[in-house]
Formats: C-alpha cells, sequence, structure tokens
C-alpha cells in the first residue's frame, strides 16, 4: 500500500498512510506491506501498528552505499528535505511526486500556462529518457525524477546491512523500551 507521501506515482486520491494502511487492514482479507515515507525502525513500528505486515523503502534504499546510482543522486536525496518534492503531471491524470530541479519547476509552469490543454508532448523535454542521464550520469536537472517526502528523513549513506541492522535495532527498542509502558 503506497501512501501519498511516496516517491513516485501515488494516484489521484491523496490519501496519506496514517488513513490508508488502516483502511487497508479494514478492506483486505491478505497481508500487505506499508510504503511510502518509511525511513527507519519508527516507521516500521508504525506501519506494523497500522495493520501492515512489514515494509517497503523506495527512497531510503537509494541512498545506500550499494544502491547502482550516481553519487549525484546519493547526494541530492541527503541533502533533500521534506519540503523538496512536489507532484507533476497531475493534469495529465499520471501524477508523479518527483525531487524539485530546474526541470521540475520549468514543467510546473508549463502545467500552469498551458492548464487543461496540456498534453504529454508538451513536457517530453522533461519526463521523456531522462532517468539514464540522471541515475547513470548524475546529470541532476536532467529531468523529473522520482523521489519521496522521506528525503527529510534521510541524512547519510549507509550499507543496506547498516541500513537494516539499524532500523531493526531501533525497533526493537521502541517496542521494548518506550511501548512496553503501554502494556504496564
Ligand atoms: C527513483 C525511483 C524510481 C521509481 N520507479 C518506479 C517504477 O518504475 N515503478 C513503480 O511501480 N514504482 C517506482 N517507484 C516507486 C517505489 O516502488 C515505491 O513505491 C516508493 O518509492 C515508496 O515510497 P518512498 O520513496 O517514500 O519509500 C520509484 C521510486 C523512486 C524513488
Amino acid at each position: 500500500m503506497d501512501g501519498f507521501e511516496c516517491g513516485g506515482h501515488p494516484g489521484e486520491d491523496d490519501v496519506p498512510n496514517f488513513i490508508l494502511l488502516p483502511r487497508a487492514a479494514e478492506e483486505l482479507t491478505i497481508p500487505f506491506v506499508a510504503s511510502g515515507g518509511m525511513a527507519d525502525g519508527r516507521s516500521l513500528v508504525a506501519a506494523l501498528a497500522l495493520g501492515a505486515e512489514g515494509m517497503n523503502m523506495g527512497t531510503r534504499f537509494i541512498a545506500t552505499q550499494e544502491a547502482p546510482v550516481h553519487e549525484n543522486v546519493k547526494r541530492a536525496i541527503v541533502a533533500a528535505s521534506e519540503l523538496d518534492t512536489r507532484m507533476v503531471m497531475r493534469p495529465l491524470r499520471n501524477t508523479e511526486r518527483v525531487l524539485s530541479n530546474a526541470a521540475v519547476e520549468r514543467l510546473l509552469q508549463k502545467e500552469r500556462e498551458l492548464g487543461a490543454a496540456i498534453t504529454f508532448e508538451d513536457i517530453l523535454p522533461e519526463v521523456a529518457g531522462v532517468y539514464p542521464r540522471i541515475m547513470q550520469s548524475g546529470e541532476m536537472d536532467a529531468g523529473a525524477w522520482s523521489c519521496g517526502m522521506v528525503a527529510g528523513l534521510i541524512h547519510d549513506v549507509p550499507t543496506v546491512q547498516q541500513l537494516i541492522d539499524r532500523t531493526m535495532a531501533e525497533a526493537h527498542a521502541l517496542i521494548h523500551e518506550r511501548l512496553a509502558g503501554l502494556a504496564r
């Protein structure tokens, strides 16, 4: 279940995970994982509390040592705050949450100017074929690329092992120290 916070395509209903996950738990009879805005042990414990069986991390895993993307991408995620993403392509009902950059601001300007008349052809320079230039060549202003609001919680580039170990240690401490008080 991918909440409104997520990097990439959140759909058009804008339901954040505090609502989406418990609603999913009400409706679904199969297990599901929480996705969108997940970064650490706090996310994992919250996801479990809200009815998920686990969590998926998108943006967080891109800022790891092993992620096969240009160093500039990892630096951009670490540098970004929770206020630095934008929603693009909403008028085309193809909403994507991306990191703000010069190309994204140009795209949004086109959306404002063209309104309901906008077509995919109008924004091809900002979205078509830009991923290899960004992810492989590190041209950070080449176009729009998916990034979650969770960038505001990402402050380092650990190995995957370190990230998972830290996440599980945080979750363990939260459950056995902070939350254990509720059970008393
Ligand atoms: C750079 C990037 C590329 C992505 N590409 C795809 C994709 O091609 N297909 C897809 O279904 N989701 C894609 N996603 C969305 C992720 O699968 C996941 O739903 C999302 O990252 C979760 O939100 P988070 O970034 O807040 O963790 C992408 C996300 C990022 C950050």
